[in-house]
C-alpha cells in the first residue's frame, strides 16, 4: 500500500496500532462468517472511545470515504464487511467496533445497565448475571456478537416471544454521525416525549444512518429454574397448535423454536449424537423458565396435547444442554457442510407450512438441499439452502412467497447487501424514498454503509 494521508490522520488520533493496514491483518475484517460475502477495505480502525469515532467519521466525512461498522463479523447478509471489487484506494474504511467494551454499573431499581457498543451479548449476560438479573435477547453466536451488531440489524433470537426483539432493549442510545457529530442520551428514561426517539431511528438501521458507540439497555429478572423440553410432533401445523396451546397456558414460556427433520438430522451427524426424540415432521425446543420450578406447569400443558408425538425434558444445565445443542448449534453444522444460502423469513406463523412447502418445491426444482429451523412463535423461519442449484431463483421465490403469505423478507438478520434487490417486498416505494430523505438528510454523502439498504 502506498501512502495514505487518511491513515495517517488516523494514526495519529487513534494511535498507530489501531490503524490496521497490513493485508494480511486486514483480511480477516473482509470476509463475513458464512464466507459468502467478501470485498476490499481500505483499512481498518480500532477506535477506543466516542471522541476517537468522532474523529474517524470526521476524517472519513471531509473526504467522503465510506465507512463499514462492523462488531463481532457474525452478521449474515454482507452488511458488514466491505464491498467487492474497489481497489483498496475507493474501497471503505472498516471500523471495528470491539475497542467500544465497556460496561457501566448495573442499575438494579431501574433494570439497566450501560454497554459499549463493542460489548459481546455473552459480557452483557455475565455483567447482569452478576448482578442477579439477565439479558431479554439470546442467540446462538452471543461469545462473538456484538450489543451494536445486535441494536443494528434489530437482532431478534430465541426470548422474543417473551421480551421482545432487539430494539425493545433500548433504553437509550449514543451515535456519531456521517461529520462526526455525537448524538443520543444514555439516561435511559423509559418516559420521554421529546420528538424523535434516536433508539428507535437508529435500531435496524444497519450502520447507514450513523455509528452506535453504547447503549443503555434493558435488563430481564434471571429466571433460575429451567425446564427445556424437545417435543416431537407430526408437522409444522402440528406444531404451531402446539404454539398456541402453550403461549395461552403457560405463564413462563421462555423461548420456543422449531427444527425441520433435515436441520436435526444435519446437526445429529455433526455432533455425533442422537436426537433425544425422533419419528416427528416437525421438532420444538420450549423453555420455561420462572422464580419456581416451572416443570409442572410444562409437564401438564404437554401431557395435555394431543400434538406431542414424543418428548424428552431436562431441568440441569448439562442436561438442558444437551437438548439445546440440537437447536443452538444447526448454523454451525450448516456452515461445517459449505457456504449456505441462507434466507431469514417471517410469516404469519399459521402460514409456515405452506411458506416451507413452497421453499422445499423451489429448491427440488433448481437443486439444493433445505435445512430449515427458526423461531415458531414469530414465524421467522431460517431457509438454509446447501449446494444452491440457483441462488437468485430460490432467493426470488422464497421472498416472494413470504411476502405473499403476508410476511417479511429479513426478520431478525436485516437486508444487507443480500436482499437489497427485494425492498419492494416489504416496503412501498413513498416508505422506500421516505427512508431515502432520512438517510441523505443525515449523510449527504452517503459514506455510511453504502449498498446497504439500498442499491449502490
Ligand atoms: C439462529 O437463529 O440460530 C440465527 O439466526 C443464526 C442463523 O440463522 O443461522
Ligand atoms: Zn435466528
Amino acid at each position: 500500500m502506498g501512502a495514505d494521508p487518511l491513515a495517517d490522520e488516523l494514526r495519529e488520533a487513534l494511535g498507530p496500532e489501531h490503524v490496521l493496514v497490513d493485508r494480511d491483518v486486514v483480511a480477516g475484517y473482509e470476509t463475513d462468517w458464512t464466507g459468502r460475502w467478501t470485498g476490499t477495505a481500505r483499512f481498518v480502525v480500532r477506535p477506543g472511545s466516542t471522541s476517537e469515532v468522532s474523529r474517524v467519521m470526521a476524517a472519513c466525512g471531509e473526504r467522503g470515504v465510506p465507512v463499514v461498522v462492523q462488531g463481532g463479523n457474525t452478521g449474515l447478509v454482507g452488511g458488514s464487511v466491505p464491498r467487492p471489487g474497489s481497489s483498496w484506494r475507493e474501497a471503505a474504511v472498516v471500523l471495528s467496533a470491539l475497542r467500544l467494551s465497556e460496561l457501566g454499573e448495573v442499575d438494579a431499581g431501574a433494570m439497566q445497565v450501560t454497554a459499549g457498543s463493542g460489548v459481546t451479548l455473552a459480557a452483557w449476560r455475565g455483567h447482569a448475571r452478576h448482578a442477579d438479573l439477565d439479558t431479554p435477547v439470546d442467540f446462538a453466536s452471543r461469545d462473538s456478537a456484538t450489543v451494536g451488531g445486535a441494536i443494528a440489524t434489530n437482532a431478534g433470537g430465541s426470548r422474543v416471544v417473551r421480551f421482545g426483539t432487539m430494539r425493545s432493549q433500548v433504553a437509550g442510545i449514543e451515535a456519531v454521525l456521517a461529520d462526526g457529530s455525537v448524538i443520543g442520551s444514555l439516561a435511559g428514561l423509559p418516559k420521554e416525549t421529546v420528538g424523535l426517539h434516536w433508539p428507535s431511528v437508529l435500531a435496524g438501521s444497519e450502520g447507514t444512518l450513523g455509528v452506535i458507540t453504547a447503549a443503555r439497555l434493558r435488563l430481564a429478572p434471571w429466571f433460575r429454574q429451567v425446564a427445556t423440553a424437545m417435543v416431537a410432533t407430526a408437522d409444522i401445523d402440528a406444531a404451531v397448535s402446539l404454539l398456541a396451546r402453550l403461549r395461552g397456558e403457560l405463564t413462563c414460556l421462555d423461548s420456543i423454536e422449531i427444527v425441520l427433520p433435515e436441520a436435526l438430522e444435519l446437526v445429529a451427524a455433526h455432533l455425533s449424537a442422537t436426537p433425544p426424540v425422533s419419528g416427528g415432521g416437525a421438532y420444538v425446543l420450549v423453555e420455561c423458565a420462572d422464580h419456581r420450578d416451572p416443570v409442572d406447569e410444562l409437564v401438564a400443558v404437554l401431557d395435555g396435547s394431543d400434538e406431542v408425538l414424543d418428548s424428552a425434558m431436562s431441568t440441569d444445565g448439562p442436561g438442558r444442554n444437551r437438548l439445546i445443542q440440537f437447536r443452538d448449534r444447526i448454523t454451525e453444522s450448516i456452515a461445517a457442510s459449505g457456504v449456505p444460502l441462507k434466507l431469514d423469513v417471517a410469516v404469519p406463523p399459521a402460514a409456515l407450512g405452506e411458506l416451507v412447502h413452497a421453499a422445499r418445491r423451489t429448491v427440488d426444482g433448481v437443486g439444493g438441499r433445505l435445512i430449515a429451523f427458526g423461531h415458531l412463535a414469530e414465524g421467522n423461519m431460517h431457509l438454509n439452502v446447501l449446494e444452491p442449484g440457483n441462488i437468485g431463483r430460490i432467493t426470488e421465490s422464497v421472498l416472494a412467497t413470504a411476502s405473499r403469505l403476508g410476511g417479511t423478507i429479513s426478520a431478525e438478520h436485516g437486508i444487507g447487501l443480500a436482499k437489497t434487490p427485494w425492498l419492494h417486498l416489504a416496503r412501498s416505494s413513498a416508505e422506500l424514498s421516505a427512508a431515502a430523505a432520512v438517510r441523505s438528510a443525515l449523510d449527504p454523502r452517503g459514506i455510511l454503509n453504502p449498498g446497504v439498504l439500498a442499491p449502490l
